[in-house]
């Protein structure tokens, strides 16, 4: 019996981006994402302001993606959304909506994590775009603002943890110097803007000790506000003469600091296929880096396009496409995360 295809919308609102997608048996149609201009004034994401964005935006950017995918919401056959982890009060946007959503048009409801989404968003696809398929089992890099992940990846709906920070995430770091550079938030695509007019080996950084397969990278911050109060007592025009050379310092530390622990996953796993995902994996100099590793070392590296690298409802549709195809749904009790670590399902466990 032909059952047709499967039309499932996708919510995204665990920080600063509200996002919508709609995915006909996994192939993206639309994935809409609206960003908050209203953090940039304060540096950061201000988590009340966030949830009050998410409230105003969520319905507009919901009817985009259906429009978009030419889809009346009568043909949904699932809602998915992120549980978690994030911003609470934002994540109960896009939570509450979706309850409301599945219980209105009567379909299935399916809960997903935003940072397994982050890892399947090697996955995501449009008709028209090449699918890149990673062989299972892959490390996974997941960077973002928020997080820094190494995720053992045996199958779609089977990941582990097998390091992540201690204490700031990778675009953290970026972010943070670039404030300290007096770079608008968020610096981190400025810092590789700049860096890429520098030398990274001029000024050398010290690398934070993590245990294991763990990163730090609060200490580089530290370190970086000693340098450049020391330099700028030498002289006070430091920043704006060597902006570029700190740059590009500060990201050949970080990249190598993140480079340092795939190779010694790949050694401790013995698998030699790399994926990325988050928002950092636009940084120039880490694609720069892992790629020519992959020509050295024979690594096979898969970089998604940008798109699906920052937050978006894409690849939250995408992943909940593996989850209906296995039944996995959730009930109306569900509520969200702030937290939310995931580890291997129960039969596939040790
Ligand atoms: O995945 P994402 O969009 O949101 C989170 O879930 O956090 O990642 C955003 C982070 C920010 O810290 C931003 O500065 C960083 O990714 N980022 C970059 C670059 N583009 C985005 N960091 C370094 N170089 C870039 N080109
Ligand atoms: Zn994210």
């Amino acid at each position: 019996m032909n059952k047709g295809p499967v039309y499932i919308l996708g919510i995204e609102s665990s920080c600063d981006e509200t996002s919508a997608a709609v995915t006909r048996d996994g192939v993206i149609l639309s994935n809409v994402v609206a960003g908050q201009e209203v953090h940039a004034r304060y540096g950061g994401v201000v988590p009340e302001l966030a949830s009050r964005a998410h409230q105003q935006q969520i319905i507009p950017v919901v009817t985009a993606a259906l429009q978009e995918a030419n889809l009346p919401k009568s043909a949904l056959g699932a809602i998915a959304f992120t549980r978690g982890p994030g911003l609470i009060g934002s994540l109960l946007v896009g939570t509450s909506f979706a309850k409301a959503m599945s219980l209105a048009l009567d379909i299935p409801l399916i809960e997903v994590n935003h940072m397994q989404a982050h890892v399947i968003a090697n996955f995501a696809a449009r008709e028209n775009e090449v699918l890149r398929q990673p062989g299972f089992p892959f490390l996974c890099l997941t960077v973002s603002g928020g997080h820094t992940q190494l995720v053992l990846v045996h199958d779609y709906l089977d990941m582990e943890i097998i390091g992540q920070t201690r204490d700031d995430a990778a675009g953290e770091a970026f972010d943070k110097v670039a404030k300290m550079l007096g770079l608008p938030y968020p610096g981190g695509p400025l810092v590789d803007q700049w860096a890429q007019k520098g030398d990274g080996r001029r000024y050398p950084f010290p690398h934070p000790f993590a245990p294991g397969l763990d990163f730090s990278f609060s200490g580089l911050k530290t370190a970086v506000l000693y340098f450049l109060q020391r330099e700028k007592q030498k002289d006070p025009d430091f920043l704006s003469t060597q902006l570029a050379d700190v740059c590009a310092s500060v990201q050949y530390t970080i990249v190598n600091m993140l480079l340092e622990k795939i190779e010694m996953a790949i050694q401790q796993t013995g698998i030699r296929e790399i994926a990325l995902a988050g928002g950092v994996s636009a940084n120039s100099g880490l694609r720069e880096a892992i790629k020519s590793k992959a020509a050295v070392d024979g690594w096979k590296v898969h970089v998604p396009p940008f798109e699906y690298c920052t937050d978006n409802a894409g690849m939250i549709a995408v992943f909940a496409h593996y989850k209906f195809d296995a039944g996995i749904f959730c009930g109306q009790e569900v509520s969200p995360l702030a937290r939310f670590p995931f580890r291997r399902p129960e039969p596939f466990s040790e």
